[in-house]
């Protein structure tokens, strides 16, 4: 499907966007790991999440999906699995994947994992190496790093203490879940924190887990965990894609309800602060464990920073639409330490990179993030490729709502990933 993106001269509405993406994928893990009922409220339905709820059901999970956003989780606790029948599919999705290989890998059967061509090329090493010393075995392509990639699991999984060597809440969460079945303690160390949302849902129904800055330990067995009513707050993730919108359009007033902000999640609030963005957060509360508040903001002026260092896992997901924002911040906008973003769904600094020049954007490719100087004009007059990279299509379809003519975007269809009902709100912003 492909799009076009046009100007929208001002934005002043109250949105909310879906349920956040990683916890729903949680919400489904955890749920089916627990002893009883698990209801999920305002789950989020995506391609992604529902590669999550069909490998769980395939290898014996009870989940029932009662409506688009409500989800019943019958858990029958740690060992309830069973070997599937059929090769298990993530799709694209990494999260999917590398979470259900810490929990396949201390399951005594065998099973197999694949996805789509993008998942294919991205790595697992980063999981088979901490999950091999746990016990688990794994026989993939590529000498063993890349999908489709062969399981068998243990039913004597060793608790561990291990550094990764890349800031991952998918890598982390990976050897926590395998380290619910451990005997003793399992310690994880990150380079830099990554978000925590394993850890927060895993307090919430009873675990012992420990978080000491960037270390994670979690005492297993975890026979005890409980199932729980988890209401899944809107995606900080999605919601940037317009909180962008709102400041970089005039005379803009936005209210978006009910978004998580969990602190490992609001990097891009932080760095929208030191731009000079204006954004308040009002009625903060607590759901689950986990912060949740509505934010509103305004039309702003801004001007260009310095993203880098432990700065980047708190905002990795936000990384192209901050490249639209840079374009509008006065001054030179550098984002650093960000190789991450070259294992995503696609290539993002390439992708970022290639698709702002054809908009008439100056940017500068580095190994590790990118620079653009600003404020620069959004031409288009193009047509882009998403790189079937739900993130750089959606933060294509933000920069179009600025630029001086039209921007058609190919492949539109990739937001169904994380953010089905993007284009309905994207339009319903036109005044
Ligand atoms: C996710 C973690 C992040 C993020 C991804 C979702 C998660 O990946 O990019 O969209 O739910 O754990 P890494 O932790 O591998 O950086």
């Amino acid at each position: 499907m492909k799009i076009e993106a046009v100007p929208i001269k001002s934005i002043n509405t109250e949105i909310t966007v879906p349920g956040d993406k990683s916890i729903s994928h949680r919400g489904l893990i955890l749920g089916s790991l627990a002893n009883g009922e698990t209801r999920i409220h305002n789950f989020l339905t995506s391609e992604d999440t529902l590669a999550t709820l069909e490998i769980l059901k395939s290898i014996g999970a009870n989940i029932t999906q009662v409506s688009k956003n409500e989800i019943i989780v019958r858990g029958n606790g740690l060992n309830s699995f069973r070997e599937p029948f059929d090769v298990l599919n993530a799709k694209n999705s990494g999260t999917t994947t590398r979470l259900l290989m810490g929990v396949l890998a201390a399951q005594k059967f065998y099973s197999v994992i694949t996805g789509d061509d993008s998942l294919k090329k991205r790595p697992m090493k980063r999981v088979i190496d901490p999950l091999s010393k746990m016990g688990g075995r794994f026989f993939g392509r590529k000498g063993g790093e890349n999908l489709p990639i062969t399981i068998l699991g243990t039913d004597k999984v060793v608790p561990i203490t291990y550094e990764t060597p890349v800031a991952s809440a998918q890598v982390k969460s990976s050897i926590i879940l395998a380290g619910l079945h451990a005997k003793g303690k399992t310690m994880v160390k990150e380079p830099a924190k990554s978000r925590d949302h394993t850890e927060r849902m895993l307090k919430y129904m009873g675990a012992d887990v420990v978080e000491k800055e960037k270390t994670t330990i979690i005492s297993g067995p975890a026979n005890n965990l409980k199932g729980k009513d988890i209401f899944v707050p809107g995606d900080i993730s999605s919601a940037s894609f317009f909180i962008v919108a709102a400041l970089i359009t005039k005379n803009s007033n936005l209210l978006i309800k009910d978004v998580g902000l969990n602190p490992t999640r609001t990097g891009i609030l932080d760095v929208l602060k030191m731009m000079g963005a204006e954004i308040s957060i009002i009625n903060e509360r607590n759901l689950n464990n986990e912060p949740i508040g509505d934010l509103l903001v305004k039309s702003s002026k801004l001007k260009g920073v310095e993203i880098s260092g432990d700065m980047i896992p708190s905002l990795i997901d936000e990384i192209p639409i901050i490249s639209i924002l840079a374009t509008q911040a006065e001054g030179k906008t550098t984002i650093k330490d960000a190789k991450e973003l070259r294992y995503k769904e696609t290539d993002r600094i390439k992708a970022i990179c290639s698709e702002l020049t054809k908009l008439g954007i100056e940017i500068t490719e580095k190994d590790d993030g990118f620079d653009i100087i600003g404020k620069q004009k959004i031409k288009g007059n193009c047509t882009c490729n998403s790189y079937n990279d739900h993130r750089i299509a959606m933060s294509l379809a933000i920069a179009g709502t600025i630029a001086e003519n039209p921007i058609k975007i190919q492949n539109f269809e990739c937001v169904n990933i994380s953010f089905p009902e993007f284009l309905s709100i994207y339009k319903s912003l036109k005044s």
